[in-house]
């Protein structure tokens, strides 16, 4: 018998009995993360997108089928320019290297959800370019929500059930007419914010809310992990 056994190392990432199917975070705190430290705006978007890149990579690691990203509301627009370009610049920069490096090796699906008009072009090239690589991809599916609005999403459904002719819908017609997310069952947003800022409007009906008061930069993989416990101790009753 060995005298010594090899101590085993803590496992890094916890199990979960049950994990949401689809889960949406709204990345928030950015301006203020920055302000704390007497930065620029951007330098909280630049960090926020570092967390982006580690959550959406623990994600898929937990093996979470859908994950929605609130990255830019249609609303987002009224901020200043030099922040809108900032904010694209951080989209670019991710879906280049996403070209390179994930869309190549990975097998995680991205899809952008929300409105194309008022993007650069080069943007949605590189957009449709990430879609269609990791079209066939069937891990993760990180939906990327850019120019996105809840309502938006909805009105555009009605929108192309009249064009079909359609003189009543039902909630089947509408949920097949949305962009391409499944219902959400769990929401997180950061930052002490407890509202859902037109996200998910529809797929969230049945939704679990989890609210921290951290600001995204600071949001980690233990901060997922505490949401994920906190998850599968609900007791989802769908209205019944
Ligand atoms: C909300 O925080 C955040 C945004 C409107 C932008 C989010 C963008 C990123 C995290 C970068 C995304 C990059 C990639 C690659 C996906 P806020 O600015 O409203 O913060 P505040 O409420 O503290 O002012």
């Amino acid at each position: 018998m060995a005298l010594f056994t090899k101590k085993k190392a803590a496992p890094e990432r916890p199990e979960f009995e049950v994990l949401p199917n689809h889960l949406g975070i709204i990345m928030d705190g950015n301006g203020r993360w920055a302000k704390k430290r007497g930065l620029p705006r951007n330098a909280g978007h630049k960090e926020g997108a570092e967390t982006f890149r580690a959550i959406a990579k623990e994600c898929a690691e937990l093996g979470i089928k859908y994950v929605t990203f609130y990255a830019f509301s249609t609303e987002n627009w009224k901020r200043p320019q030099e922040e809108v370009d900032g904010i694209m610049r951080l989209f670019k920069e991710y879906l280049l290297e996403a070209k390179r490096d994930f869309v190549k090796a990975g097998d995680n699906k991205i899809i952008f959800i929300g409105e194309r008009d008022g993007i650069r072009q080069d943007l949605i090239d590189l957009m449709d370019e990430a879609e269609r690589d990791t079209a066939s991809h069937n891990a993760t599916t990180i939906n990327l929500a850019l120019n996105y609005g809840g309502r938006q999403e909805i009105v555009s459904a009605v929108n192309k059930l009249i064009k079909e002719g359609k003189t009543e819908i039902t909630e089947d017609d509408i949920s097949a007419n949305l962009y391409t997310v499944p219902e959400c069952d769990m929401i997180i947003r950061p930052s002490g914010e407890q509202r859902l800022s037109n996200f998910l409007l529809w797929q969230a009906a049945y939704s679990e809310f989890w609210y921290s008061d951290v600001l995204w930069p600071d949001f980690t993989k233990e901060d997922l992990y505490s949401a994920l416990r906190d998850y599968e101790k609900r007791n989802r009753r769908f209205g019944g």
